[in-house]
């Protein structure tokens, strides 16, 4: 076989065999076949396409290119979930333990944020002694004593994957449907769940801008997990505004413990979290989708879910009893705020740009070498459709290593739009593809 046909085969539109896949993935992976040529073939799919068994067979590939948890101890009912990044979007740290205190088995491994969105590994790691790095003992022996473990994905998850989204990056590769999809669904894969829901994020602050895109990579990722064995559905969700009131890896787990501790019963937050958590106990448990619901709105106001959340935080070094007072454990250094000029309405607050402001406080990585700064970040004191008077604080901005807030201060007003007109009602959830 030679990589060279293969380049000629896809610039001709024709879809590749199994052979031919796992012939440039493996060959690639093992350093045996050269930058250019796959670069070359990842244009003509990039153009061309591929079709969903040409995908499964890639997705197959990279999966097996490193490690595939075995989570076979937990039987049938070990559930993943994944989102495709936001901003404020903490709702790992809150669905996790709700499908957990019901009975799944939630194993997982998460990755850090990079750029305006954030990631549950850097929150996590804001929770002191809270540690992200378990050897696979430990990982599966956590979540033996309460249903959830959360380990940093290690090099060896999907190597091939990691070599050819550097390629990609550098080559306007990225954006192409069978690329992204199996991306995305060989660390699924190799995580070892049966049952996986998708949160595709669809607006200004994902990676999909629209919705007609978004649904598009739902569709796929979809069929690829059922044509994996998995148990699977996505959940479309709007990434216009950022999710929640903060941005922030501190600020964001006192916010998921705040939801956990049964203080709110509507709003975004609380509604993706219900969504999401339904969909991953109806499929994991195998029960309709009305019952998850039930199931999972008592696990927030009995709490089940508030103590399964503090028994993992404990197991993986993390000291709860910073949750007995979440000022102290937020604290910043420097504090500013952003208030309103006159009386009008927030007609939008672009998601990506209040991750960027976030980002310029401390709160994320510009470059993956960047330290963060746990307590900075944005607090939304008034969100898209609400009426605001002269004088009110619309935002806080907090950090304790940035002491000048000017920049990001600037970024995050040019985020925010005014006016005297009260704006239509947006969607949430604008579809589930099961
Ligand atoms: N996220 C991934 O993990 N891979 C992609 O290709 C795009 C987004």
């Amino acid at each position: 076989m030679r990589i060279y046909d293969i380049i000629e085969k896809k610039r001709f539109g024709n879809a590749l065999t199994e052979e031919e896949i796992r012939f440039f993935v493996n060959g690639y992976a093992a350093g045996e076949i050269y930058d250019y040529q796959i670069s070359a073939l990842l244009m003509a799919i990039c153009i061309n396409g591929m079709n969903d068994s040409e995908t499964a067979v890639l997705t197959d590939a990279m999966a097996k290119s490193g490690d595939m948890l075995d989570l076979s101890r937990f039987g049938a009912n070990t559930v993943d979930k994944h989102s495709t990044g936001g901003v404020g979007d903490k709702t790992t740290l809150i669905v996790a333990p709700i499908a957990a205190s019901l009975g799944c088995n939630v194993v997982k491994l998460s990755g850090r944020g990079l750029g305006h969105t954030g990631g549950t590994i850097d929150k996590l790691e804001s929770i002191p002694g809270f540690r992200t790095e378990l050897d696979n003992a430990e990982f599966m022996a956590i979540a033996e004593k309460c249903g959830l473990s959360v380990c940093g994905a290690g090099a060896n998850i999907a190597p091939a994957d990691k070599k050819l989204y550097a390629l990609r990056d550098v080559t306007a590769t990225v954006e192409s449907i069978p690329l992204i999809v199996s991306s995305i669904m060989s660390k699924k894969l190799a995580g070892g769940a049966k049952n996986i829901v998708l949160d595709v994020k669809t607006g200004s602050g994902a990676f999909m801008k629209t919705l007609e895109s978004s649904r598009e990579l739902a569709n796929r990722m979809v069929a690829i997990g059922k044509l994996s064995n998995k148990n699977i559905s996505a959940v479309i969700t709007n990434m216009d505004k950022p999710l929640g009131y903060c941005v922030g890896n501190a600020l964001e787990v006192a916010e998921a413990v705040s939801l956990l501790r049964n203080n709110q019963s509507d709003g975004d937050l609380y509604n993706i979290c219900v969504t999401l958590s339904s969909e991953m106990v109806s499929l994991s448990k195998n029960i309709p989708i009305d019952e998850a619901v039930l199931l999972v709105k008592d696990a927030i106001e009995s709490g089940k879910a508030y103590e399964c959340f503090k028994s993992w935080i404990s197991l993986q070094g993390g000291d709860v009893s910073v949750f007995d007072d979440l000022d102290s454990f937020v604290n910043a250094k420097y504090i500013s705020c952003i208030k309103a000029e006159k009386d009008c309405y927030i007609t939008s607050v672009n998601a990506s740009e209040v991750g960027v402001s976030a980002m310029m406080l401390g709160a994320g990585r510009a470059s993956k070498l960047d330290s963060i700064d746990y307590s900075a970040g944005i607090v939304l004191h008034r969100r898209v459709g609400d009426r605001v008077k002269k004088g009110d604080i619309i935002a806080e901005l907090r950090s304790s290593s940035v002491s000048d807030h000017t920049a990001a201060k600037n970024r995050c007003l040019g985020a925010i739009t005014f006016s005297q007109e009260k704006p239509s009602d947006e969607l949430l959830i604008y579809d589930i593809i099961r």
